[in-house]
């Protein structure tokens, strides 16, 4: 049997420190647990737009369409800040999710007991935490038209549109209904049904849904200002939270910090079922590429390597090497190793991004 073909998009700024550290794990797993991938590595964002005059060479688009995954480091810079919108690194990231169709983000936010401490909030409101977060993350206002910088009356006018057509809603309402019958059952939707007519339409639709195929979830309807002040309060109370484009965007953020870091939190962004009964599928983490820390070997590659482990669980159906790979990243973390955006209790031990990245291959071993 030919193995999977992975293909590794490392990125820009802290993007190839975390994606190194991952390359570690991939081949463990291929050596010790007869998982072989066939891994690519290609550029996107600024590194492509370096090489290319381009954030995503056409060719890596075509591989990433082939691909059985594709695991993203991370995209930007201020190199690059004052690009051509068009040309911008974080187009490329936007093209692959866009051009692959990847509908729905899963962007889980799990508090490792070890690093219940860390989080800014109460040590009670986080440990235990297991929530999800399912972002549309291929419509809304990050692709309406119309959208530009406009000339009106003498003055410029900057334009982007909210625009949500029902069958949007309703694949990424059925993703969500869907994992929430796995887990706690539970579903809150979010948007402002009170100020938008695209939230009135996203209420009506998860609504529907619930309501024809999935009468045994339960379902909640929460304004997103006030699900903002929730998570916060009390994220316990969630589940699974369905949410669209923009508000998943500044959710998830939020829900980091419920983790202790940005560093923790990995991502799935998946689309329909391809020939081989795969969904497209792209992974990354939920940070971005922290100039203020690249080529510092201070990044946490926790949240790469965790998307690794749900890619494990969502591409290549192996949940019990991905709850392995999990415990090893929870086993390091007890054992006090600490990245510097972890540090700041006593009895941890500072390390490099390469130090935790060993030290998880080593708490692989240690599990076998
Ligand atoms: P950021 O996530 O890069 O950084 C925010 C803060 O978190 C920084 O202080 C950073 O040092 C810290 N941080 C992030 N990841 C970390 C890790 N793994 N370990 C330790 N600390 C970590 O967000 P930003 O500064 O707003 O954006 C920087 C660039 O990244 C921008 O160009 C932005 O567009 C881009 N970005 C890309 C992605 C992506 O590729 N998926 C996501 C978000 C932002
Ligand atoms: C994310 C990022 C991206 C987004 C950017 C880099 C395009 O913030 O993945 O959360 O806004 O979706
Ligand atoms: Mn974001």
């Amino acid at each position: 049997m030919t193995p999977p073909m992975l293909l590794i998009l490392p990125g820009d700024g802290i993007g190839p420190e975390v994606m190194a550290e991952v390359r570690k794990v991939i081949d463990w797993f291929g050596t010790k647990r007869d998982l072989a991938f066939d891994v690519r590595e290609d550029l996107v964002g600024g590194a492509a737009y370096d090489a290319h005059g381009t954030p995503l060479h056409d060719d890596t688009m075509a591989l990433a369409q082939s691909a059985d995954a594709v695991l993203l480091g991370a995209v930007g810079g201020p190199r690059y800040d004052n690009l051509d919108f068009s040309v911008k690194p974080e187009r490329g990231l936007l093209r692959l999710r866009k051009e692959m169709d990847l509908f729905a983000n899963l962007r889980p936010a799990q508090c490792f007991d070890a690093l219940a401490d860390f989080s800014s909030l109460k040590r009670e409101v986080v440990a235990g935490l297991d929530i999800m977060i399912v972002r549309e993350l291929t419509s809304g206002v990050y692709f309406g038209e119309p959208r530009g910088i406009f000339e009106e009356g003498g003055e410029r006018v900057g334009i982007n549109t909210q625009r949500y057509t029902e069958s949007e809603i309703d694949r990424v309402a059925r993703a969500a209904f869907e994992l929430a019958r796995k887990r706690g059952n539970k579903v809150c939707s979010m948007e402002k049904a009170n100020v938008m007519e695209s939230g009135i339409l996203w209420r009506e639709v998860v609504q529907a849904v619930h309501d024809a195929d999935y009468p045994d979830v339960g379902l909640s309807h929460m304004y997103a200002d006030a699900g903002a002040m929730q998570l916060c309060r009390w994220p316990k109370q969630f589940d699974v939270i369905v949410t669209d484009n923009l508000f998943g965007d500044l959710l998830s953020d939020a829900a980091a910090m419920l983790t202790g870091s940005l560093g923790m939190l990995p991502s799935a962004s998946l689309g329909a079922p391809m020939e081989n009964g795969r969904p497209k599928a792209l992974y990354e983490p939920v940070h971005g590429s922290a100039p203020d820390i690249a080529g510092q070997g201070k990044a946490n590659p926790c949240a790469c390597i965790l998307s690794f482990a749900m890619a494990l669980r969502y591409s290549f159906d192996r949940g019990s090497e991905a709850e392995r790979l999990e415990r090893a990243v929870e086993k390091v973390l007890s054992d006090g190793l600490r990245t510097g955006d972890l540090l700041n209790v006593e009895g941890t031990t500072p390390v490099t991004t390469s130090d935790m990245g060993d030290a998880i291959v080593a708490a692989l071993d240690a599990s076998l």
